[in-house]
């Protein structure tokens, strides 16, 4: 449904967004600075949020309001998309943001918090529509849950008003973590308050996937076996670990980190059959399908489809860059991934023997996300195919950072001797629309404001992503350790080992 949106003449969004209070969990937590706050200040800036709101930030240490306001204006100075130009033009958005203290895991602090928001909302004038956002390290997500429940913070209280609860990633460490956290929070919410984010959905160019491939006709009757050799989704990061993120990811690995949501969402989104419309169960429904299509892999398979890696020293843009194992909180002998390439098989009628090969590491050579769809060769050549041969028909959709989207083809070189060679055809979204896009987070926060969760992840599809890579980490964890680690060196493209998953296709691993 689009309606005209009460706050800009002209322009129409999907649904009006109703006044609420927005509560941060983890208020000072890097998160917050970072992308949230920006992010409502952006859709405050831009007239998208609603006529009137509070945020509420919530966490240990002891703030006023107005020290939280000046931390909350140091984050917008350095990290919103829009800059505000001085204090007065911010001021307009952070008068909307309050404080409050209280631990993350105790009911009478939340029974205190609910007082607060009981006293907000009465002086500003605000129904009791709330939307909880824990941004909290995931051991809190459980006592946080429970806290609520026990204040009366889960249900509205009133007819016709909403408590939602965003969740951010991880979504538990394996299928059976997943499931019970599942479990508990459902206990206490709907399915339909509760909004797992993966950024990646907010991503511009990661929707445009779906715009791509279902408002276009002439993709659609290609997009099979039949003239489809193979797929690669590469999520490739230049990044190693900053600050303390090696604690989190010495844990975790890259597999954990961005296999198990971001690069299975990616092949989702390309896998999928056309959903019915585009509310969020449809789409979710279709995505859950394709997960299902894919096997539950067993050691042997995993040992002959899957590739893990870990960078030792290297060098990036000409600057020398330590091994994984000397980063801040590595343990020393990690045998942690730092990346990983995996072929899949989607069994389906669409898929049937089409691998889809992914690819995802930390200290490649540049950051690059990207699905590249690869075409079959001609039934019947007539040509001198040599180059069509290193560069069959590729339709490359770049997710990030040159978004876009190129086709190679092969066409004849000027002369009088017949010799192809590959060209492309290059649509850029910076030059063709030449606007900034929002950020992830300003489309998926707007998104909860409005109640459409169709960017967000169901229980059953975290749980089938979960089923997919617990059993790669099962096997590993049954394998020998392994004893060739660091196998690739920073600021290249991976471990030779991984060419093995590519051998017995038209072509090799794309070269970003
Ligand atoms: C996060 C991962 O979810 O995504 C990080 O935990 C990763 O390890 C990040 O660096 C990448 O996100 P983006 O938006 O920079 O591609």
């Amino acid at each position: 449904m689009t309606v005209q949106n009460p706050l800009r003449e002209g322009q129409t969004i999907r649904r009006p967004a109703e006044p609420c209070t927005l509560v941060v969990l983890g208020a000072t937590g890097d998160l917050t600075g970072r992308k949230l706050l920006p992010a409502l200040y952006n859709l405050s800036r831009d007239g998208h949020m609603p006529s009137r709101f509070a945020i509420v930030g919530f966490a240990r240490r002891p703030k006023s309001d107005d020290e939280f306001r000046n931390d909350m204006f140091d984050a917008l100075k350095e990290f919103s998309r829009a800059k505000p130009e001085g204090r007065e033009q911010a001021d307009a958005f952070l008068s909307n943001v309050f404080y409050h203290q209280g631990q993350l895991d105790s009911p009478d602090d939340f029974r205190a918090l609910g007082a607060h928001l009981d006293r907000l909302e009465k002086e500003k004038g605000l129904p009791g529509n709330r939307l909880f956002y824990l941004a909290v390290s995931p051991e809190y997500f459980e006592p946080i849950v429970s806290a609520m429940r026990d204040a009366n913070l889960a249900k509205p209280r009133n007819e016709g008003e909403w408590v939602r609860i965003i969740i951010e990633k991880p979504f538990g460490e394996d299928l059976k973590t997943a499931k019970e956290l599942n479990r508990k929070i459902t206990a206490v919410f709907n399915e339909s308050q509760i909004y797992r984010i993966d950024h990646y959905l907010g991503k511009e160019t990661v929707q445009n996937l779906l715009a791509f491939r279902f408002a276009n006709s002439i993709f659609e009757p290609l997009w099979s076996s039949r003239y489809i050799d193979h797929v690669q989704i590469t999520m490739a990061e230049e990044v190693g670990m900053p600050g303390r993120r090696g604690q989190y990811f010495d844990k975790t690995g890259i597999t954990r980190d961005v296999v198990q949501n971001h690069v299975l969402q990616l092949l989702c989104l390309t896998a999928m059959e056309p959903p019915a419309s585009l509310d969020a169960d449809s789409l979710r429904d279709e995505k859950v399908r394709v997960l299902r299509a894919i096997r539950t892999m067993t050691v042997d398979e995993v040992k002959a489809n899957v590739v893990r890696g870990q960078y030792g020293a290297g060098s990036l843009r000409g600057e020398a860059v330590p091994a994984y194992r000397s980063e801040n909180q590595i343990e020393p002998d990690s045998v942690t991934e730092t990346y990983v390439a995996i072929r899949f098989n989607v069994r389906n009628w669409r898929w049937a023997g089409v691998p889809f090969l992914l690819r995802a590491g930390k200290r490649l050579p540049k950051r690059a996300t990207e699905i590249a769809i690869v075409f079959k060769r001609p039934a019947h050549e007539i040509f001198d195919v040599d180059h069509e041969f290193k560069r069959p028909n590729t339709l490359a959709l770049r997710i990030q950072p040159d978004e876009g989207i190129s086709m190679t083809f092969a066409a004849k070189q000027p002369g009088l001797a017949t010799t192809l060679q590959p060209v492309q055809m290059d649509f850029r979204y910076g030059s063709s629309f030449g606007q900034a896009s929002p950020e992830a987070y300003e489309r998926l926060l707007l998104d909860c404001i409005i109640g459409d969760g169709s960017l967000f992840t169901r229980a059953d599809e975290v749980e089938e992503a979960w089923r997919i890579c617990t059993a790669i980490q099962q096997a590993w964890d049954q394998l020998p350790k392994p004893t060739d680690m660091p196998n690739y060196e920073a600021g290249s493209w991976g471990p030779k080992e991984a060419d093995k998953l590519t051998s017995d296709l038209i072509t090799g691993w794309r070269r970003l």
